[in-house]
């Protein structure tokens, strides 16, 4: 018998507890033994809740009780989320999290406390939602060194974006919508200024490279500079705009990461996924690549990626040692932002296509109906971030829109 103690009763929380009831024969089976949610935390009451005997609002007694061998973390936010699943992981139980801060903040402490207490700290539903990530990159693709992940890593963005380029929907309109439908984050902020997708990037990369790769290393953009002439000429390039979180290994045995809108090509397996839907692409040297396809938020598909954790450490409460990443404090194998290289799309205004080409070499240039005319539109060559923003600073005229475009 695995008993259970889930942290938290919103959107994710609910569900896990949903697909435990709904579920409960199948996995049990799955499990070898019974599954029990023996209690349920939240400051809230839940008076009509069938749960409602399971209610507490006390962590103490959760931690204290040598019954309880799996925490279920479905609060979110660092505090106290991460003050519990220490407590827990100190106390000898496995902990399952879908909490990406959590994870990006102190992954690499909390597996390190998890291996030193034998006991299993495990975050699939962290990073894709229902999607199948971290498992697969960890033990399925073991045999390959990976060269880059490039990915469409929240939900609530690329819905956004679907919305607004496909129904001409207002920005705000599809934000609202994206919070109704319990995607977004509670402060949305996190989800369009690029945040959320940084701490997926991070745990990936982390667990891909090795070491644990601080959000604060990473340069950031979300989507709110995309603007409905950026789309237009996106179209005419021949691909789709993207949030993308991505992380490559480099020659200089550094690794480049960054988030940030991105043009991707039409034949890009990235290009035509829509809606809620998030995709990762690995590539690995061996493997070449694989793309990872899915739901990417809202209660059951995260909360089926938090009940499989459950179900797999309650199969194995010893740790996993190998899902482990090292810590650093130094962040020197994280490539400077500025020497990161890649194309750039341009849109200027008040610069000749003379002037471009003196100051950019060779470009290629973008269409689309009623530009105005002082308005020119180009695809570069490789460039570092450095080289791009002081090309455009030599311009006379004005840098309306740099955006990457990525080869994934
Ligand atoms: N706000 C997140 C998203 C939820 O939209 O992807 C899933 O992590």
């Amino acid at each position: 018998m695995a008993k259970i103690a889930v942290l938290g009763h919103g959107v994710v929380g609910s569900g896990t507890v949903e697909v435990l009831e709904k579920s409960k024969q199948s996995l049990e089976k799955k499990a070898g033994q019974p599954l029990e949610v023996k209690y349920i935390l939240d400051l809230r009451d839940f008076p009509d809740s069938p749960y409602k005997e399971k209610f507490t609002k006390d962590y103490g007694v959760i931690v204290n009780d040598p019954e309880i061998d799996i925490v279920t973390e479905v609060m979110g936010g660092l505090h106290p989320a991460y003050d519990y699943v220490k407590a827990a992981l100190l106390a000898g139980k496995s902990v399952v999290t879908s909490n990406k801060e959590l994870v990006a903040a102190k992954g690499a402490e909390l597996l390190a406390i998890a291996r030193e207490k034998n006991v299993n700290f495990f975050f699939e539903a962290s990073v894709g939602g229902g999607i199948p990530i971290i498992r697969p990159l960890h033990q399925c693709l073991s045999a390959d060194k990976i060269m880059g992940i490039a990915g469409i890593l929240n939900g609530t963005t690329n819905y956004i974006l679907t919305k607004m380029i496909r129904d001409n929907m207002p920005f705000d309109t599809a934000l609202s919508t994206a919070q109704q439908l319990g995607y977004a984050e509670r402060d949305p902020s996190a989800d369009i200024e690029g945040t959320d997708a940084c701490r997926k990037i991070c745990i990936l990369a982390s667990l891909a490279f090795g070491k644990h790769v601080y959000p604060d290393s990473v340069h950031t953009e979300g989507i709110t500079a995309v603007t409905p002439e950026d789309v237009e000429y996106c179209e005419n390039f021949g691909g789709s705009i993207k949030l993308i979180g991505w992380a490559q290994r480099l020659d200089n045995g550094k690794i480049a990461v960054m988030v940030c809108p991105a043009f991707i090509a039409g034949e890009s397996q990235l290009a035509g996924v829509n809606d809620v839907f998030n995709a990762i692409m690995v590539r690995g040297d061996t493997t070449g690549d694989v793309v990872f396809y899915g739901k990417g938020a809202g209660k059951l598909p995260t909360a089926g990626a938090v009940v499989a954790d459950i179900v797999i450490a309650a199969k194995s409460h010893s740790s996993s040692r190998t899902l482990f990443w090292e810590d650093s404090e130094d962040q020197d194998f994280v490539e400077k932002p500025e020497n990161i290289v890649c194309r750039h799309y341009l849109r200027l205004s008040g610069v000749t296509k003379e002037q471009a080409e003196q100051t950019f070499g060779n470009v290629k240039y973008l269409v689309r109906a009623s530009a105005p005319e002082d308005e020119l539109a180009f695809i570069t060559e490789e460039l570092s971030e450095k080289e791009c923003a002081d090309k455009c600073a030599a311009l006379s005229g004005s840098t309306l829109a740099n955006i990457r475009v990525l080869d994934y």
